[in-house]
């Protein structure tokens, strides 16, 4: 089953998402699928709970378009559920990022490239890992997801005034997006 995606504007995208009990969410694993069809459907590298509406620790991976440049993401395809980022090492490098709740918006983010994380997989699996490169800028982004922040909030001063307007008509649904979008101030029949 697919999600709508939040768009920008939706205040559960600012929300500090809550972990998950795994009694609480027995079908986790279904949940992970549906996740993964959603952004696959919007041809994305990875998608948070909370931009399908849920305030749930949980985020979805899949690097491998990014495998010619890096072939360790070959195959990289994973579920991260109550992640905590442990440490952020190194000099930060930007990189031009997008947002499936941000469509036709890409900015240069600055992020550290190495990451010591903690997570469960949908196996309820525990993992600490290290990640760097793209893996690692990938899952920084989700993770600010899970934490109520977007990569717009990193931007400069004047790069923020500069999209302001973009970001705006994005919430109202005034934007080309060819998947199934929730926009939170749009007017009805929209
Ligand atoms: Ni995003």
């Amino acid at each position: 089953m697919k999600f709508s995606i939040i768009a920008y504007g939706d205040p559960i995208l600012r929300k500090k998402a809550t972990a998950i009990e795994p009694d609480e969410y027995p079908h986790i694993k279904l949940l992970v699928e549906d996740m993964f069809e959603t952004m696959y459907a919007a041809r994305g590298v990875g998608l948070a709970a909370p931009q399908v509406g849920l305030s749930m620790r949980l985020f979805v991976i899949d690097a491998t378009p990014f495998d010619d440049d890096e072939p360790e993401l070959k195959n990289f395809k994973k579920a991260f559920i109550n992640a905590n980022i442990i440490d952020e090492k190194g000099e930060e490098w930007p990189f031009n990022e997008g947002c499936l709740s941000i469509p036709d918006i890409r900015e240069d983010v600055y992020r550290k490239p190495t990451i010591k994380i903690s997570y469960y997989d949908e196996d309820w699996k525990h993992h600490e890992e290290i990640f760097s490169g793209m893996a690692a800028r990938i899952i920084q982004h989700e993770y600010d997801h899970i934490e109520g922040k977007l990569f717009t909030d990193k931007l400069s001063p004047l790069r923020k005034r500069l999209i302001e307007k973009k970001l705006n008509d994005i919430s109202k649904g005034i934007v080309d997006v060819d998947y199934k979008m929730k926009f939170p101030a749009a007017k009805k029949g929209r």
